[in-house]
């Protein structure tokens, strides 16, 4: 499971770039769509060109369905809240309500992080129809993902023992290594291996420093997270470091 680095010239390129991967995935399967979306500021402007008319007609929104990678406790109109921006961008718009699947981080207590995973782990489980993942037949056709400047992805940081879990899907994570500084909800590495494509976008100078140290093969979280299928990471020049290609 090698990973591929595609490198694109700026912020709006990576955007239609990962536009365009979005429809070829959900092109190759004619049956129910499950895309696993990120938080984070990185996918605002693929979210916003989703909600533009050439690619929102180009979508069989009726069978295409979304889910979250993490979450964090804040209310679900916060702009911090990671589906609430992913809602207020394109899925209000487009998608039909019962496609849209968030964690209940905005009705759930935040000092039990692990009640609101569970809920969510159920609904996947559910959604999937089995309780096991299975390798070929992957829960997700397509996992959006972001790397923060601790080479942290999704809710995953580093040395976080939620890392290591094998039998949970989806787990509580009671402290965050960066802001916002509240409990989250993540998929675990496992979980969100389960796909078909895993695209990471990555753009903006403040960026290179820990790409320069995850290409270098450094043990961090954004490094473990792969793909059962493709995993693609889009990185524009000023985020791609300089020894790169
Ligand atoms: C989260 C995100 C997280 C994000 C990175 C990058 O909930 O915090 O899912 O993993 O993708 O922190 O964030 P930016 O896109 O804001 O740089």
């Amino acid at each position: 499971e090698q990973r591929r680095v595609i490198g694109v010239a700026d912020a709006a390129a990576l955007a239609m770039a990962a536009a365009e991967r979005v429809l070829a995935r959900i092109a190759e399967n004619s049956g129910r769509v499950a895309i696993c979306l990120t938080g984070g500021s990185s996918p605002k402007q693929l979210y916003q060109l989703l909600a533009t008319e050439t690619y929102r007609s180009r979508i069989p929104w009726q069978r295409v369905h979304w889910f979250i990678g993490d979450e964090r406790f804040v209310p679900a109109d916060d702009p911090l809240n990671n589906m609430g921006l992913a809602r207020a961008a394109f899925l209000d718009q487009c998608a039909p309500a019962a496609n849209i699947h968030p964690i209940p981080t905005a009705t759930a207590d935040p000092a039990d992080p692990d009640r609101a995973a569970s809920l969510y782990e159920e609904e996947l489980r559910s959604f999937y129809r089995a309780d096991t993942l299975d390798r070929a037949r992957p829960l997700f056709d397509l996992v959006l993902m972001g790397v923060g400047p601790d080479g942290h992805t999704a809710s995953l940081f580093p040395g976080d023992p939620a890392l290591d879990e094998t039998a949970r899907w989806v787990v509580g994570v009671p402290r965050a290594n960066v802001e916002p500084f509240v409990p989250r909800v993540t998929l675990t590495l496992l979980t969100l291996a389960s796909c078909r494509e895993m695209l990471f976008e990555v753009a903006g100078w403040p960026k290179r420093a820990i790409l320069t140290r995850l290409f270098a093969g450094e043990n961090l979280p954004a490094n473990r997270a792969r793909s059962t299928g493709e995993t693609i990471w889009l990185v524009d020049r000023e985020a791609l470091p300089e020894d790169f290609g």
